[in-house]
């Protein structure tokens, strides 16, 4: 699969020192609501709790959805743990989607920018927001400091483990991130959806870019192999497009809905299986 050239630059121009501010987010009333959605995922979020939630949804068996369906009911859903907007998320898609088509990106990557959210549909299957969205981290180790609110995971009952708190847990040194049980929400659903249809970039992508102690903070390379490593540039150039590209200007969804459809059918199938 071929490789990106350009540099996210000019599209990005809001004023990237604003974002992620947790102590004092962009929206005033939202602190309040982010704070209490961490607390809620630190809490529930144990080695336990991914395992049996892998086993409950990674077989498919739910239903079938066109990924248009799947997008459509993403505009009904406003994301808790995310301190900067309160936009329907089809739009923080299609924001990040276009951003990366202005650069010039690949065109698998603007596909993967338009469609890295679409696991926040595990919503719609009746999961709490702390189960979906959020920043992930390993479990089954030892926290890093760089986590989010991380003194919230005081409340987690794997702190009481001891065998779950050293450095490597129950992983190896560099096992690989693939070994490791991230914590459950829409990213690691949406790499098992997606996983025989993008190129290892495009996964990467999708299943890390929410894990931001590793690909902003630079922990857990312990856990990290080779194929991690080489990876993590394109964890990061997907980063900005998502994060920066949260602004109140709205590209509209008609307008360039015919290039997405094509790309939709360039690589992913008609239905897909959720
Ligand atoms: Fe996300
Ligand atoms: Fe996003």
């Amino acid at each position: 699969m071929s490789t990106a050239t350009a540099t996210p630059t000019d599209t990005l121009s809001a004023d990237k020192t604003a974002y992620r501010n947790y102590a004092a987010p962009q929206v005033s009333e939202t602190f309040d609501r982010v704070k209490e959605f961490y607390r809620l995922n630190h809490t529930h979020q144990t080695h336990d709790f991914v395992k049996a939630k892998k086993a409950e949804f990674l077989s498919f068996t739910r239903q079938k959805m066109t990924p248009w369906d799947a997008l459509n009911y993403l505009n009904t859903l406003v994301d808790d743990s995310d301190p900067d907007i309160a936009l329907p998320q089809i739009d923080h898609l299609v924001q990040t989607a276009e951003a990366m088509r202005a650069d010039g990106q690949p065109d698998w990557m603007v596909l993967t920018g338009f469609v890295h959210d679409l696991g926040k549909v595990l919503c719609l299957f009746g999961e709490p927001q702390w189960a979906v969205v959020g920043d992930t981290f390993p479990t089954g180790c030892a926290y890093s400091t760089k986590i989010v609110y991380s003194e919230f995971f005081i409340h987690n009952t794997d702190v009481k483990k001891p065998e779950l708190q050293t450095k490597y847990g129950v992983y190896t040194p560099n096992c690989g991130l693939d070994e490791v049980h991230m914590s459950w929400g829409h990213d690691e659903y949406l790499y098992h959806l997606l996983r025989d249809h993008l190129p290892l970039e495009a996964l990467y992508m999708i299943r890390y870019h929410s894990f931001y102690s590793w690909h902003k903070e630079g922990d857990y390379d312990h856990l990290c192999n080779a194929q991690d490593r080489a990876m993590l540039p394109w964890v990061q150039r997907f980063n900005p497009y998502d994060l920066y590209s949260k602004n109140p200007h709205r590209p509209v969804l008609k307008d360039v809905k015919p290039y997405y459809e094509d790309l939709m059918a360039k690589y992913l199938p008609a239905t897909l299986q959720f």
